[in-house]
């Protein structure tokens, strides 16, 4: 991980070891806090980050949904991360904008605590590897199932929510897989530990519906719209557990992740990744890596630092 120099740290850029608070920050105790994890990649016009804007919305929503304003604005925290990259030197990075409540009183009541944000930014490669993303990876139906909205909120990408996910993910590298896909809480298909599903058969393609406990991913968005504008039937509905295994072609979609194929479930074959899969990768890297004109507006171009 190639890290930057600077961390941006309640409104102010501060040397990377220096990015600390105090061991009785609430989020560390009780998990407060929301995040987002975007990316940014190098394009002709320079480095754009990806879908920024619906990211921060979904930061703010985050937020919303358990209590808290944003301590800086949308806007703020968008010039702070453009600052951050064009100072980084990075021509693409992996991005990550916390917001959490803070050091303050103790006990479950967070809503005295002070709501702190930062973001950093790091150089980070293909996160379930290049192999992987080239010809798919395997998984494994996780023991675990994906936080429900009769406990947690789903919609929210919030800190403590994740211990699901890194249950699942531990789970399923200790018995030899590379992902893991939960199942909602009536046992339909869900999502992975950090990515959304699509699952492929003659040649209609599905996903779960935003009630099967799924975060609102912004790359599920994109794909759906990329495959609906490559004119393929794209319909969300529950998905059986049966079906990823019977599927033609399954693919997983997330920032982290990008488009990556999943060529075997449980031990059960689906292949190598099919002819669906590569086309919407195709376009989905192009509309990423500021190659595809008709998306050219998902991507929030760093302006560059004047010389003066
Ligand atoms: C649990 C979970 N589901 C799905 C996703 C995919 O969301 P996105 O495409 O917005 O990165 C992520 C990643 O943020 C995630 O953590």
């Amino acid at each position: 991980m190639n890290t930057a120099d600077l961390i941006w740290l309640n409104g102010e850029f501060v040397a990377w070891e220096d990015a600390k608070v105090h061991v009785l920050t609430h989020a560390m105790h009780y998990g407060t806090g929301v995040f987002e994890g975007i990316r940014a990649y190098e394009t002709e016009r320079g480095t754009g980050v990806f879908r920024h804007q619906d990211h921060l919305d979904r930061l703010e929503n985050s937020a919303k949904l358990y209590y808290m304003d944003l301590p800086f604005s949308k806007e703020q925290i968008r010039g702070a991360t453009h600052d951050l990259i064009a100072r980084s030197g990075f021509k693409s990075c992996y991005i990550r904008p916390l917001v959490w409540r803070g050091y303050g009183p103790m006990g479950l009541n967070p809503l005295e605590n002070p709501v702190e944000a930062m973001v950093a930014v790091w150089e980070w490669g293909a996160y379930l590897g290049e192999e992987g993303q080239r010809n798919g990876v395997r998984a494994r139906v996780s023991s675990y199932r994906r936080v429900s909205s009769d406990s947690l909120i789903p919609h929210a990408k919030a800190s403590g929510q994740y211990l699901n996910s890194v249950l699942a993910k531990i789970e399923s590298l200790k018995s030899g897989y590379e992902e893991a896909i939960l199942l909602d809480d009536k046992g339909h298909v869900s999502e992975g530990t950090g990515e959304n599903i699509f699952v492929i058969r003659n040649g209609v393609i599905y996903t779960p519906p935003q009630t099967a406990g799924i975060l609102d991913g912004i790359n599920r968005k994109t794909c759906v719209q990329i495959a609906r504008d490559l004119g393929y039937e794209l319909v969300e509905r529950d998905i059986a557990r049966a079906e990823v295994a019977l599927a033609d072609e399954v693919f997983l979609t997330g920032t982290a992740c990008e488009l990556t194929p999943l060529r075997e479930i449980d031990d059960i074959e689906i292949g190598p990744p099919g002819p669906i899969t590569r086309e919407i990768q195709r376009v989905f890297d192009d509309a990423l890596h500021g190659r595809a004109p008709q998306y050219a507006e998902w991507l929030d171009v760093v302006p560059v630092p004047s010389k003066a």
